[in-house]
């Protein structure tokens, strides 16, 4: 009987992560768990320059790389989302470039355009995370770095990860915000449903994202669990050959 009945499906579309990506950036900007894993994917990229941000969501890295005067290129699907990154990149230096862009289709740019390529917490989105990858290391320069960073893949840990990022935000005063329940609420239900029901939703451990990319002809410069998730997940630093 039940085999009969369609599943439902999340849609992620436009609605979803405007929705999402708003109350994602009040919160996450202010996790230090989330901040240390900006801070590891600016080292591994502090040598380059010309750095394409893909999935580049409310622009954390962005900004934190146009503070430390790179030239950076965004890349989202939705203008909704690009336009709250623009809020946050606003007056941090004259050298970003803005695309919106379907990062599931082949990229609009040039072969070996970037000198640093980043795609934080968007692997799992992807239609296909295997031409995905093939597409960010086509723009990437020969010597050039490219962070990949990811969820957990153990849907089980994500309440204990959820209890340990509040009690973060807790001690740090974040959750006396007026607006943080609301947030919070939203983050986490945007977040169950991706589990749940996440139309395309990709699990890699930190030893099937280096394979991927070794394949594909990287070297592993470093890799680690993502500290986001507090040893889960995965945050790779890969040079293209
Ligand atoms: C979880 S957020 C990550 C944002 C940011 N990289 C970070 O680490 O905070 C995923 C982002 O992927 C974007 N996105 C989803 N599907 C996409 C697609 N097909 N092409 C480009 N961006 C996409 C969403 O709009 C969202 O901003």
């Amino acid at each position: 009987m039940t085999a009969d009945v369609p599943k439902p499906t999340i849609e992620h579309g436009e609605e979803f992560w405007l929705t999402y990506m708003r109350s994602y950036h009040r919160i996450f900007s202010e996790l230090p768990p989330y901040q240390r894993m900006v801070d590891v994917a600016a080292s591994a990229l502090a040598k380059t320059d010309n750095i394409l941000d893909s999935a580049a969501g409310s622009g954390v890295l962005a900004k934190r790389l146009l503070q430390a005067g790179k030239h950076v290129t965004v890349l989202d699907k939705y203008e909704g989302v690009l336009e709250l990154l623009r809020t946050h990149i606003h007056g941090h230096g004259d050298r970003s470039i803005v695309a919106q862009a379907d990062a599931n289709e082949p990229l609009p740019f040039a072969s070996e355009q970037f000198g640093g390529v980043a795609s934080l917490l968007a692997l799992p989105f992807m239609d296909n995370p295997d031409m995905y990858l093939d597409e960010h290391i086509r723009v990437l320069q020969s010597g050039g770095t490219m962070v990949v960073s990811g969820p957990s893949t153990d849907v089980r840990k994500v309440t204990i990860t959820a209890s340990r990022w509040f009690m973060e935000l807790r001690n740090a005063g974040v959750t006396e915000r007026q607006d943080f329940d609301a947030d919070w609420e939203v983050l986490l239900t945007s977040i169950a449903k991706t589990l749940a029901e996440g139309k395309i939703f990709h699990w890699f451990t930190v030893a099937e994202v280096e394979e991927m990319l070794m394949k594909k002809g990287m070297a592993i410069v470093q890799s680690t669990p993502n500290p986001l998730y507090y040893g889960y997940g995965y945050l790779v630093e890969a040079r293209k050959q």
